[in-house]
Order: C-alpha cells, then sequence, then structure tokens
C-alpha cells in the first residue's frame, strides 16, 4: 500500500515537474517577466526613436543579460480602426514606419516587444479599444510581431461587476491570442477589480492587483481609495498608489499566483527621481519578494549609477524574483509604528533547495538599530528549520550605489551560522534588510531535494524516539508510584 502510494506521489510529482505552462499553456513567464515599458516615464509622448534608444540602452547596459527582454509599447500609439479592414491601425506621426518595423528592430537587438490595448471601446489614454474586436486585434498584434499583450480595462462599457462578467471580457482576449497560435505574454491589467485574483490566474501570464503606481514611497492619496483588494468593498481602484500601499494590496494575494500567472504589482519607479535610494531598494525587493512581474519604468539611456545598482542586483533577480520555486512572499509579523518611529514588517518566501528570503523592513520614519530576527517566528510553519543553524547572505552587501557596481559573490553575514535568532539588524527608515538563509555548512547551495527530505526525516524520527523514551521514563515513574502505594 505504502509503496503504491509512494508511486503514485513519484509520478504525479514527475507529471507536474514537466507540465508546461498553467495559465495559457503558452510557455511563458515561468518566472516572473522581465522587461521595459514606456508609461511611467513617456505616458503618451512616445515614438519608435524613443523606444529604439531605450532598446538599445537595454543592450549596451547590459540589463538583457539579467533577464530583461521585453520592450513594451504602452497607451497611445493608435491610430483609428481602418473602416474597411476593421484593423487599428497606427499613429503615423509617432511610428513613421509602422509596428511592424518596429517589432523587427526591436528583435533584431536579441529582445522581444510587447503592446498595450483595452478590453473596453477605448484605452485609458482614449484611443481606439479592443472590446469586441478581440480576434482581429490580436491577430494583428501576431501579424506586427508582437510577443506581449498588456491588456487593460478602461471604457468598459459597463461589462464588470461579478467575477464572471469580467472573466469572459477577458477570457475573449485569452482565445483569441491562443488562436494566432504565436506564444504571446498576455498581462491582464485589470487593477484588481472583480476579485481578479480568483480567475485571471486562470487565463493570463501575470494579472495587475490594483491602481496605478506612482514614484512615491508612501504617502496616502485619495486617488487611490481602496484599502483591501480581497474584499468587494472597493469599486474605484484609481492610481497614484504609493509603494507602501501597492505592497500592502499584496500582502495575502501571492497564494494565488504560481510560474505563469504572477502578481503585477506594476511598472517599477525606480529611477524616476521620486524616491530615494534606500526607498528604491525596498520597492524594487518587495516586487522581487512578491514575484511580481519586473518591467522597469524609467529611461534606460540616462539612467544614473545608483539605479544601475539597484536594476542589476542579479542576485535579488537570480535568487528571489527568479527562484524556481515561485513562491510569492508573506508578512509573517508586522508591528504598527511604535512610540520610536520604527514600523516595521518581516516577510517570508521560500526559496530552491531548502534556502528561504527574509525581507524585515522598516516603514516608518525613524532608523531602526540592532534587530532581530526570531527563527521561531520567522519558521512559523516548520519545526526542523527553526532549530537548524543558517548562514545568512544580505543581497545589498557590497553593492556600490555611487559606482554602479554589484559584487559577483556575496560574503557570509558576520555571525553565521545562526541558530535560534540573527541579530544586529540595522534597518535605516524606509530601508529593508533582504537576507537569504541557506543551511549551514552547504557552502551557500542548500540542500538538494533528497537530501532534505532525508533531514526531515531524521528530525521526525528523532522526535518519535523523545517521545518514546518519555513514555518509558513515565511508566517505571508510575510503577514506582504505584510499588510505593501512591
Ligand atoms: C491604465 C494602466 C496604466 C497605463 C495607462 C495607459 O491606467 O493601469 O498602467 O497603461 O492606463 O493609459
Amino acid at each position: 500500500m505504502i509503496y503504491q502510494a509512494l508511486l503514485s506521489l513519484v509520478s504525479s510529482a514527475i507529471i507536474l515537474g514537466s507540465a508546461p505552462a498553467q495559465a495559457l499553456d503558452n510557455g511563458l513567464a515561468l518566472t516572473p517577466q522581465r522587461g521595459w515599458n514606456t508609461w511611467n516615464k513617456y505616458g503618451c509622448n512616445i515614438n519608435a526613436s524613443i523606444i529604439l534608444a531605450n532598446g538599445k540602452a537595454l543592450i549596451d547596459e547590459g540589463l538583457h543579460k539579467a533577464g530583461y527582454e521585453y520592450v513594451v509599447v504602452d497607451d497611445c500609439w493608435q491610430g483609428p480602426r481602418d473602416p474597411s479592414t476593421g484593423r487599428i491601425t497606427v499613429d503615423s506621426t509617432k511610428f513613421p514606419h509602422g509596428l511592424k518595423n518596429l517589432t523587427d528592430e526591436i528583435h533584431a537587438m536579441g529582445l522581444k516587444a510587447g503592446i498595450y490595448s483595452s478590453a473596453g471601446s477605448m484605452t485609458c489614454g482614449r484611443h481606439v479599444g479592443s472590446l469586441d474586436h478581440e480576434e482581429i486585434d490580436a491577430q494583428t498584434f501576431a501579424d506586427w510581431g508582437f510577443d506581449y499583450l498588456k491588456y487593460d480595462n478602461c471604457f468598459n462599457e459597463g461589462r464588470s461587476g461579478t467575477p464572471k462578467i469580467s472573466y469572459d471580457r477577458y477570457n475573449a482576449m485569452t482565445m483569441a491570442l491562443n488562436k494566432t497560435g504565436r506564444p504571446i505574454l498576455f498581462s491582464l491589467c485589470q487593477w484588481g477589480e472583480d476579485s481578479s485574483y480568483l480567475w485571471a490566474p486562470t487565463i493570463a501570464n501575470s494579472w495587475r492587483i490594483s491602481g496605478d503606481i506612482y514614484d512615491n514611497f508612501d504617502r496616502a492619496d485619495a486617488r487611490c481609495p481602496c484599502d483591501d483588494m480581497t474584499t468587494q468593498t472597493c469599486y474605484l481602484q484609481g492610481f497614484h498608489c504609493s509603494v507602501k500601499k501597492i505592497v500592502n494590496f499584496a500582502k495575502s494575494l501571492g497564494q494565488k499566483a504560481f510560474p505563469s500567472a504572477w502578481l503585477d504589482l506594476d511598472m517599477l519607479e525606480v529611477g524616476n527621481g521620486g524616491m530615494s535610494t534606500t526607498e528604491y531598494v525596498t520597492h524594487f525587493s518587495m516586487w522581487a519578494m512578491m514575484r511580481s512581474a519586473m518591467i522597469l519604468g524609467n529611461e534606460l539611456f540616462s539612467m544614473d549609477n545608483a539605479t544601475r545598482a539597484i536594476v542589476k542586483n542579479t542576485h535579488v533577480l537570480d535568487l528571489i524574483s527568479g527562484d524556481a520555486n515561485g513562491s510569492p512572499a508573506y508578512p509573517v509579523w508586522e508591528e504598527t509604528t511604535s512610540t520610536n518611529g520604527t514600523e516595521m514588517q518581516l516577510w517570508f518566501s521560500s526559496l530552491v533547495n531548502g534556502t528561504y528570503a527574509a525581507a524585515l523592513v522598516n516603514w516608518g520614519s525613524q532608523d531602526a538599530s540592532g534587530q532581530s530576527i526570531d527563527l521561531s517566528t520567522f519558521f512559523v510553519d516548520d519545526a526542523p528549520a527553526r532549530k537548524a543553524s543558517w548562514d545568512v547572505y544580505d543581497l545589498w552587501a557590497g553593492v556600490d550605489f555611487k559606482q554602479g557596481t554589484v559584487p559577483a559573490k556575496l560574503s557570509k553575514l558576520s555571525g553565521s551560522p545562526f541558530t535560534g535568532s540573527i541579530g544586529n539588524l540595522d534597518v535605516p527608515s524606509h530601508g529593508i534588510k533582504l537576507l537569504r538563509l541557506v543551511p549551514a555548512g552547504t557552502d551557500g547551495k542548500g540542500m538538494s531535494e533528497q537530501e532534505h527530505k532525508r533531514r526531515a526525516l531524521q528530525e521526525a524520527e528523532h522526535v518519535q524516539l523523545e517521545r518514546a523514551m518519555q513514555w518509558q521514563e513515565d511508566r517505571v515513574n508510575a510503577r514506582r508510584m504505584a510499588s510505593r502505594g501512591l
């Protein structure tokens, strides 16, 4: 029986392991997509030369080697719909050679190209939308050579209000994209309306969770009025949402994401000038911790060194954002503003090979020094891990924001290995301590799945042995007491 059960477990693991992408079966975004988008920096002021200049800078900066591969044209590229062909045309002032020419140029750089439309009669910039024209528009995007579609929610003609109505409206585009036969990453942008976390992961490669980001760390703004995207009480997702607000929205939603169906916390603002370097580090780190799509939104050909150091931190990108487990983080504890002005959260995420990421965030106005992470609270669901010893790596250690450089290899935090707690952590106001925990003695590599299971079994046997010894001791005591007539 046990053998059979094990066999079926192993075979289902093999089936799962070799399964294609689950969201759309398009095989895309097995880890969160990385790229660049026009909107945060340029809004509607786009044209072919600006886009190609950013694409070239992406290559010149080596960002493609860090996995940033999509160059996405956001809103305001459109002309009117051609009444005779039914196809959307292109604004010929902005794109004199058309969009096929643009994607050819982007592809010639070794990159992929993205486009934008809305599941509405118009886009948010009031250009023609794709509602009820899904098939012809998807085919047009495919014919132009696009590899990515961001699909927005403006002017939806009132076709929202229940998850099913919204699902149908977006699924029409999913099916239209599939019908083209071209692998096109589907980036669903419905701002979390109609509990999109319930249905978007089954039809899209990533799904926006909230109203639009703006380049600010924590300013409350009435234009972003919701408090919690998991309740059905907010009907206006809005815009001008700060980093703090978006991270707050995301904290319970990671459980609905999986490989090829990622959260989208919106495009990054790193480098756009509204936040300090410390704040941008927190912003970038938390997007990686949540396994959000990582789409840059700054001007790539005028980056400063601090921006370079952040967006090129391959440790954060590869070890956390690109981790093959694809397990978005969640907070294990949070403390609201204390008397000394700190406001801390500790985030947990499991990574491959029995390794983990911890993020200690200080949202408050004062620096927090000498903080510690108690491993019994951090490993709330994992008894063996609580007792183990951990080598700890700081993913921002040695990053030089003045020179724009990231060390090739990270060294262990002094004090490693840690057992019980990780102490002496200083987290500046609005800053983050982003740590990777690796089982001690594994040379920073972590354990194979097999070794992980062996240790868990060994631990379980040890617990059983302890119980048996205790039982025997209790019996001996009971007999002693009985022989004394007690
Ligand atoms: C919406 C989206 C933004 C951007 C604009 C373009 O607001 O959420 O990300 O695409 O539309 O008009």
